[in-house]
């Protein structure tokens, strides 16, 4: 099997240069902060504050987190049994996420499910936490990072074009919170693998990226 890991904060662009890679070698894109996202949904939806870990830990009992890949190998996330995917990628989804993602509980609730799709599927994965505790031994790690500004000017267009409206201080202000919950959390931290190549693309566009990676991956799969 194929196991190919990104990590990285949020914002740098692993989702599409996953995606990217995924189309261009056939292989199947699994967008690890979805999951994150779902349970945090879920916990939004419920009205449950994310920072009430008990609370959070009682409602996993009641919350399955599916995944699912189509034939384009697109990723459908459900929440007990209903797709949310269109519902993941809100600002307040992206806080709870990144607040739920610190409880040791909710990352035990999804590993298997990541470790379980990595052994069925050629995949390339993104997350956090990919390289250095969910696939360790990854055929090729990736760390993806990029200076906050330039992650939250990129975010703040994506909304824009979403039509959501937020300042770009606020997108810039949650984008640096996210990446101290990220790399300060106690358990399975934002933190680049020993044996991970790390790319910082603040001054490299999209397609450089990409190109960037692609080369690398071929050259060390042939
Ligand atoms: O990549 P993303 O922005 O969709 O991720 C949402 C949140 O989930 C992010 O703030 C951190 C968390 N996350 C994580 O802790 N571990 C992962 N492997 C992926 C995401």
């Amino acid at each position: 099997m194929i196991n190919i890991a990104i990590d990285g904060p949020s914002g740098a662009g692993k989702s599409t240069l996953a995606g990217f890679v995924a189309k261009e070698l056939s292989l199947v894109h699994v967008d690890t902060g979805a999951l994150y996202r779902a349970v945090g949904f879920y916990i939004v939806k419920n009205k449950v504050e994310p920072s009430n870990a008990e609370k959070v830990v009682k409602l996993l009992e009641s919350l399955n987190v599916d995944v699912e890949y189509d034939s384009n190998r697109k990723q459908h996330v459900f929440v007990n049994g209903e797709e949310v995917n269109e519902q993941l990628r809100t600002n307040d989804v992206s806080m709870a996420a990144s607040a739920v993602s610190a409880i040791p509980e909710v990352r035990s609730f999804l590993l298997d499910l990541q470790r379980n799709i990595a052994e069925k599927e050629n995949i390339i994965m993104d997350g956090r936490d990919v390289g250095t505790v969910i696939l360790p031994n990854a055929n090729i790690k990736f760390f993806l990072f990029a200076s906050p500004e330039k992650r939250a000017d990129r975010r703040f267009k994506e909304y824009a074009a979403k039509g959501i409206d937020i300042s770009y201080d606020k997108v810039l202000e949650d984008i640096i919170q996210r990446d101290f919950n990220d790399s300060n959390r106690k358990i399975s931290p934002l933190k680049q693998a020993e044996d991970a190549i790390p790319v910082d693309n603040s001054e490299m566009t999209e397609d450089e990226t990409k190109k960037f990676i692609l080369n690398i991956i071929k050259e060390k799969l042939s």
